[in-house]
């Protein structure tokens, strides 16, 4: 399979990257990113260096640039799109949402009409719960929870969701949506709540938790959401949407507590600040049917996952405090000049 995956040098696109590269020795990846601020291409060094040109290929570009997603599709026979390319941070889009619509509207649109002229058999569009709204305190969301987004994050993914949906119903292409809750893991930009409180933590700042800290995520671990992608795409119905869930609902003040425990540090260090506008209650998952048709279900716990992720970003702590600083910008440049 040769795979045109967008968005590689993210925080879910990166561990993808990886795994797919490890589990399928004949698979071939293009890894198409415009390198934003939560792009970092030297997540993915040690794979360029060791498969750099054969089973593994960098596009520096945009999603909605429709002339260069053409090139790479025919250029690379590319059998099957993995659309992870986003703005992701909802904070981020409640200062200034039109980034949001750029990318994660108008390039889907321009990806999906680019592989459907090109007749491309195979396309996985990641999403989010957050497309359904919240939850009060009982239920979960399914596939048929009617959407409801809160945040111009949000509204922006429900907006390419129902374009894929467009697709497939007018024109038969071939798209499978995937819905995601909350992911942790290795490479997360340390702007989301567990990377950036493990940061926080470790340099004795004080923690800023939203509003009563009583809002709850369903976490899942990225390589368990990355299992989900790779399932969707091998086994996925087009047209089908599938949700994927970690079964693990933790309010954030819980998971802060959890990380100051493991850090040795005091809950001293948490401040309750204003509450986020629009902040989502609860989200929860139901991911029967992917269990049921695709096979999916998560194998991390949380108190495994994050006892890995605390390990990596100890082990990791010069990538966190580059990523922070804006250095790895610099030694982006250094390393790739011109070819950034
Ligand atoms: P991220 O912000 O860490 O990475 C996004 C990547 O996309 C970066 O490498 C960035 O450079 C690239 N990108 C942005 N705009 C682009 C453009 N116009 N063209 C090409 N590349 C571009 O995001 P993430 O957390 O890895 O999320 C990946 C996807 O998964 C997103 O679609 C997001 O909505 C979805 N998702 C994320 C979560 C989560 O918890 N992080 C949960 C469910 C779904
Ligand atoms: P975040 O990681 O931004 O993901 P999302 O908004 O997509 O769920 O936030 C997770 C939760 O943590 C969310 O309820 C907002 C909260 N939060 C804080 O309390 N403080 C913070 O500094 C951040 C970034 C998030």
């Amino acid at each position: 399979m040769r795979l045109l995956v967008t968005g590689g040098c993210g925080f879910i696109g990166t561990n993808f990257v990886y795994m797919m590269l490890e589990k399928h020795p004949d698979m071939v990846i293009v890894n198409l990113d415009k390198l934003t601020y939560a792009g970092n291409r030297l997540n993915v060094l040690p794979l360029e260096k060791r498969l750099g040109g054969t089973r593994y290929h960098f596009a520096h570009g945009d999603i909605a640039n429709a002339e260069l997603v053409a090139h790479l599709l025919v250029s690379h026979r590319i059998d099957a799109v993995v659309n992870f390319a986003a703005e992701s941070h909802v904070d981020r889009s409640i200062a200034d949402c039109g980034p949001f619509i750029t990318t994660n509207v108008l390039g889907t649109q321009v990806l999906l009409d680019t592989a459907r002229r090109l007749g491309i058999p195979k396309f996985v569009h990641v999403s989010t719960d957050e497309v359904y709204g919240t939850l009060g305190p009982e239920g979960k969301f399914s596939e048929e929870t009617p959407l409801a987004p809160n945040s111009p994050y949000s509204a922006s993914k429900a907006a390419a969701d129902m374009l894929c949906r467009a697709f497939f119903e007018t024109h038969n292409f071939p798209v499978t949506i995937t819905r995601c809750s909350n992911n942790y893991g290795p490479y997360q930009f340390p702007e989301k709540l567990i990377p950036l409180m493990i940061l926080k933590a470790s340099r004795g700042e004080s923690l800023p938790v939203y509003g009563d800290g009583q809002n709850v995520r369903d976490w899942i671990h990225v390589s368990d959401h990355c299992r989900g992608v790779e399932l969707a795409l091998m086994n996925g119905r087009p047209g089908q949407v599938y949700n994927f869930g970690g079964n693990a609902e933790k309010a954030n003040i819980e998971v802060v507590r959890i990380i100051l425990r493991a850090l040795g540090k005091s809950e001293d260090l948490i401040s309750f600040v204003k509450d986020r506008p629009g902040h989502d209650r609860r989200y929860a998952m139901d991911y029967s049917l992917a269990a049921k048709e695709l096979g999916f279900t998560p194998e991390y716990s949380f108190e495994r996952g994050i006892a890995g992720t605390l390990e990596w970003y100890r082990a990791n702590a010069q990538w966190l405090e580059e990523v922070q600083s804006g250095a790895y910008r610099t030694f982006m440049d250094n390393w790739y000049g011109e070819r950034r």
